[in-house]
């Protein structure tokens, strides 16, 4: 079963992008509030264990129904490793550039104010 960690006050996660970390038995996770949403991404990097979750929030490319136009969503749900700039959904978890990396996402409960990551 898992366990819960408190990790800050609702007040502290207010505004998009904000975050808060917290040492979950040893593991660092942050929380993040995306479009209102919180979401709990591990802050490792798979790539060569940067914290991940220090890095810059940006939004993402895509491509448009035509196949040839390139579109851009301004929502910052992607942030960038500050070692090396691989780039990870943070809603999802997943690279952006290559599907065989994750990064691990974690459970967010509220209660009372209170904000949680379940691991
Ligand atoms: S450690 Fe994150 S990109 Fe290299």
């Amino acid at each position: 079963m898992a366990k819960r960690y408190a990790v800050a006050d609702e007040s502290a996660l207010v505004n998009e992008g904000d975050r808060a970390f917290v040492d979950a038995d040893g593991v660092e996770i942050a929380v993040f509030n995306i479009e209102g949403e919180y979401h709990a991404v591990a802050n490792y990097c798979v790539h060569q264990g940067g914290p991940l979750c220090e890095g810059e929030l940006r939004g993402q490319f895509g491509m448009g129904e035509d196949g040839w136009e390139w579109t851009y969503d301004d929502t910052e749900r992607t942030v960038v490793c500050p070692w090396h700039g691989w780039k990870f959904d943070l809603v999802t978890g997943k690279s952006v550039t290559d599907e065989r990396y994750a990064a691990p996402t974690y459970d967010v409960e509220v209660e009372d104010g209170t904000v949680y990551v379940c691991r």
